[in-house]
């Protein structure tokens, strides 16, 4: 048998980083509030997964593996594949667990995984699994009213794309309960929907419009009247400006604390190459999770924004 989790997703080697980084504020979250039992604490987990993934591997390490003591091995057998525990597992596994687990997914066969796992934790985690968006279900949250004077709460906001809207960001922020830990995938998604002579499609543009709060345009393009000056549209020259990237990055950030009241620095997460891929950022309304966020971000690689 290939492996136990045949629905398993496969993720970089990063994405362990991701979820290290992860483990390690939510371990710093449940312990500074363990003793503090007036409130109740929720993670909230909308772009779960399965629970675990497949780490990819190479070519050249998929078909032989090298021993440090054995030197070259044959075919790797895939029973030895690694697997990663993917961040549902994570947050269960706390010391100090939170008291109540929602995971969200919009796709079956993750929802199939996640029940096993809230079966495997009956009667000592209480979970909720909840099939279909990010944004649905999140509306599905705010509508039990989380109060800022029982709750507490950390989400985790983990999209492979920019499938992330900014409304359901906003709606979080606006409880004054929840923390979030967002994955801003501008490298491996935003960047490559904003096209250089911004002929978008509209599908992408809807996309975008929804993911980034109203404004993101002017940050992503520039018009250049040029010889025509006052021409307004019909003459001016559209450019996708330089430093795009950066001003997206510090744009988000910006209406995170304007959301939230406290941002990190941002994390970059780099492929194996040392390519951008993404950014971990920590958005909250408290002072102690940000001086906590920045500490277990800036562990390893710090961002150059
Ligand atoms: C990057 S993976 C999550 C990995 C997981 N957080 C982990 O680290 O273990 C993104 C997940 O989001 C789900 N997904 C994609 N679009 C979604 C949406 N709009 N709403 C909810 N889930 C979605 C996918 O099925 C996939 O399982």
């Amino acid at each position: 048998m290939m492996s136990d989790f045949p629905q398993e997703a496969e993720v970089g080697p990063w994405a362990k980083q991701k979820l290290d980084a992860l483990e390690r504020y939510l371990d710093y979250y449940t312990t500074r509030l363990k003793n503090q039992r007036q409130w109740r604490t929720i993670y909230v987990d909308a772009f779960a997964g399965g629970g675990i993934a497949r780490v990819r591997q190479n070519k050249r390490v998929r078909s032989e593996q090298f021993d440090f003591f054995e030197g070259l091995l044959g075919p790797q057998d895939p029973e030895q594949a690694q697997f990663v525990l993917g961040s549902p597992r994570r947050s269960l596994d706390l010391p100090n667990p939170f008291d109540s687990y929602i995971f969200i997914d919009a796709d079956s066969a993750r929802i199939a995984m996640l029940n096993a796992l809230k079966a495997e934790y009956a009667g000592t985690r209480r979970i909720t699994v909840r099939r279909g968006s990010a944004a649905t279900e999140i509306d599905w949250i705010i509508s039990k009213r989380p109060d800022p004077a029982k709750h507490r709460g950390v989400a985790f906001l983990d999209p492979f794309g920019a499938h992330l809207e900014w409304r359901s960001v906003r709606a979080l922020a606006d409880t004054r309960v929840f923390e979030v830990l967002i994955n801003f995938p501008l490298d491996m998604a935003i960047n490559r929907l904003i096209k250089v002579d911004g002929q978008i499609p509209a599908s992408w543009r809807d996309q975008l419009n929804a993911f980034f709060p109203a404004g993101w345009w002017d940050h992503a393009y520039s018009t250049d009247p040029g010889l025509l000056a006052g021409l307004v549209d019909e003459g001016s020259i559209l450019e996708k400006r330089r430093d795009a990237r950066a001003r997206l990055l510090g744009f988000y950030c910006q209406s995170l604390r304007e959301a939230f009241g406290h941002v990190s620095q941002p994390k970059l997460i780099r492929n194996t190459k040392g390519h951008p891929l993404y950014y971990l950022i920590w958005a909250g309304p408290h002072p102690a999770g940000l001086k906590g966020a920045n500490y277990v971000l800036s562990m390893g690689e710090k961002a150059a924004s």
